[in-house]
């Protein structure tokens, strides 16, 4: 592991803004970015076992078992450009055992980032979600429109992004959520998430370049 790179978590309800702050973080801190979500999704467009049953579980709104998800996210948390260039976990871990699964094998972030929003939000955002399949940028119709005709023609939707199933991940997310935030206490730090996607990123810049010059420092001075 290299002790200059930044290891990050960031949790939130869903379309709390999560993957929008990643893409950002990612530009300016280059962390590598494991979304728990994109992986479960590029498992069911391969259509791999694992994916067709992951797929059923997302469609209810639930986790995924751990049988899938704690290797998975393992397997490209542990490969090398991750430890090199420090990671950036996005919706993972979601429960205690996914947590205590990370704590068994010795790893913790740096900083854990909740972000906070209000229920009658995410509704609006989840609708109004769209996603380029060709870059895999994030776009609302109404929030982050798209830059043109030819990406507006293009744009795609999840296939859990209903107002009836975002309220199934929204309770899936308020029973794991607790359980987290008392293993990570030292760490956590919230974060204001109704506000305007620059000024959101703004907070979490904040946050983690303070981090990153404890985390120097620290390294430094040892
Ligand atoms: P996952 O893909 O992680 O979905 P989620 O947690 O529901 O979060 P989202 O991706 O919906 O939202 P986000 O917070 O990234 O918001 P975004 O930036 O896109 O998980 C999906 C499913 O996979 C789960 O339900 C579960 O079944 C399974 N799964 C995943 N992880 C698992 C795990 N660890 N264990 C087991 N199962 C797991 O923003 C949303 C919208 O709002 C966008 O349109 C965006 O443009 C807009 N927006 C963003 N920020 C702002 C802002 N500040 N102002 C206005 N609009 C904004």
């Amino acid at each position: 592991e290299n002790a200059d790179a930044l290891n990050v978590m960031i949790a939130g309800a869903p379309a709390s803004g999560k993957g929008t702050q990643c893409e950002l973080i990612k530009a300016k801190y280059g962390l590598v970015h494991i979304s728990a979500g994109d992986l479960l999704r590029a498992e069911i467009a391969t259509g791999t076992a694992n994916g067709k049953q992951a797929k059923e579980f997302m469609e209810k709104g639930q986790l995924v078992p751990d049988e899938i998800v704690v290797n998975m996210v393992k397997e490209r948390l542990l490969q090398a450009d991750a430890q090199e260039k420090g990671w950036l976990l996005d919706g993972y871990p979601r429960s205690y055992s996914q947590s205590m699964a990370l704590e068994n094998l010795g790893i913790r972030p740096d900083i854990f980032i909740l972000l906070d929003v209000p229920d009658e939000l995410l509704v609006e955002r989840v609708v109004g979600r769209r996603l380029d399949p060709v870059t895999g940028k994030i776009y609302h119709l109404k929030y982050s429109p798209p830059e043109n005709e030819e990406i507006a023609s293009r744009l795609t939707q999840r296939f859990d992004d209903t107002e009836e199933k975002v309220k199934l991940r929204l309770q899936t997310h308020y029973q794991n959520i607790e359980s987290l935030v008392s293993i990570y206490e030292d760490v956590i730090v919230h974060v204001k998430g109704d506000t305007t996607v620059e000024d959101v990123f703004g907070e979490i810049d904040k946050l983690l370049s303070s981090s990153l010059t404890k985390k120097t420092e620290m390294v430094a001075s040892s």
